[in-house]
C-alpha cells in the first residue's frame, strides 16, 4: 500500500529530503499530504514547497503548547493521514496530542534519533556520543509515546567512532546512516511488514520486522 505521511520539521531537512529521494525512484510507496514547521526560516519549508508539497508554517512562538498543537492538529486535520513523521521536529508533543493518532499497539506517529536509544537522548545526542567517547553510535527510528526520545523501537543501526574522528567526521557519518535508515523504516510499514508481538515477561508490545536488510 502507498502510505499517507505528514512530515513535522524543524530545521535543515535533510531527513524530509532523503524520505522524497526514495518516493522520487519509487523504492518508497508514501504519498506525503503536508509538511508542517514551527520555525519560519527553517530550510525545511523551502525545500518542502520547492518539492510541491503542501507546507504550513506553524511558528510556536507567543503560544502555549496546548494553542500551538491545536493549530497543528487543525492543519493536520484537512489530511488522511496513516503516520505522523517526526523529522527533526525540535517540539516536546503532548500525551493530549498524541491521543489522535492512537493505533493498536502504538502511536502513529515516528521520529529519528541519532544515537543508539535509550543512550544519549535530548537535543545533543551526536556530541554526547563524541565527547563520552563511545566506541560505537547508532541511529534509532522509534515509534513516539508519552516520554522524550522514547517509545518501541522499530530499527536500530550502529556506526563506529573512529579514534581519529573529529565531532564533523563522526556527524557525518551518522547523519548518512540517518538517511539510509528512515526511509526503510517507512518503507516496512508501507509494506505492512512490521507486526507488534507481546512480550509476557516485560508485558509489553514489541514491534517486529519482517524481512528487513540492514543500510
Ligand atoms: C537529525 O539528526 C535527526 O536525527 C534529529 O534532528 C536532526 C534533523 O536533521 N532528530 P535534518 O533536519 O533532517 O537534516
Amino acid at each position: 500500500m502507498s502510505l499517507k505521511i505528514a512530515f513535522l520539521a524543524s530545521g535543515r531537512g535533510s531527513n524530509v529530503q532523503a524520505i522524497l529521494n526514495e518516493i522520487e525512484t519509487g523504492a518508497l510507496k508514501a504519498d506525503v499530504q503536508c509538511l508542517i514547521s514551527n520555525i519560519p526560516e527553517a530550510p525545511v519549508l523551502q525545500l518542502s514547497q520547492s518539492a510541491g508539497i503542501k507546507t504550513f508554517c506553524i511558528p510556536h512562538r507567543n503560544l502555549t503548547r496546548e494553542h500551538h498543537e491545536a493549530q497543528v492538529l487543525e492543519a493536520l486535520n484537512a489530511f488522511d493521514i496513516d503516520y505522523l513523521v517526526l523529522a527533526g521536529y525540535m517540539r516536546l508533543i503532548t500525551p493530549e496530542f498524541l491521543e489522535h493518532f492512537q493505533g493498536e499497539h502504538h502511536y502513529r506517529v515516528i521520529n529519528i534519533h541519532p544515537s543508539l536509544l535509550p543512550a544519549f537522548p535530548g537535543t545533543h545526542a551526536y556530541e554526547d556520543a563524541y565527547h563520552y567517547g563511545v566506541k560505537y553510535a547508532g541511529v534509532t527510528v522509534h515509534f513516539v509515546d508519552e516520554a522524550m526520545d522514547n517509545g518501541p523501537i522499530l530499527l536500530q543501526e550502529t556506526f563506529p567512532r573512529y579514534d581519529e574522528d573529529t565531532l564533523e567526521a563522526f556527524k557525518a557519518r551518522g547523519l548518512a546512516l540517518e538517511h539510509c535508515l528512515y526511509p526503510k523504516a517507512l518503507k516496512l510499514l508501507s509494506e505492512n511488514a512490521v507486526q507488534f508481538r507481546y512480550n509476557p515477561i516485560s508485558k509489553r508490545y514489541y514491534p517486529e520486522v519482517i524481512h528487513h536488510v540492514p543500510c
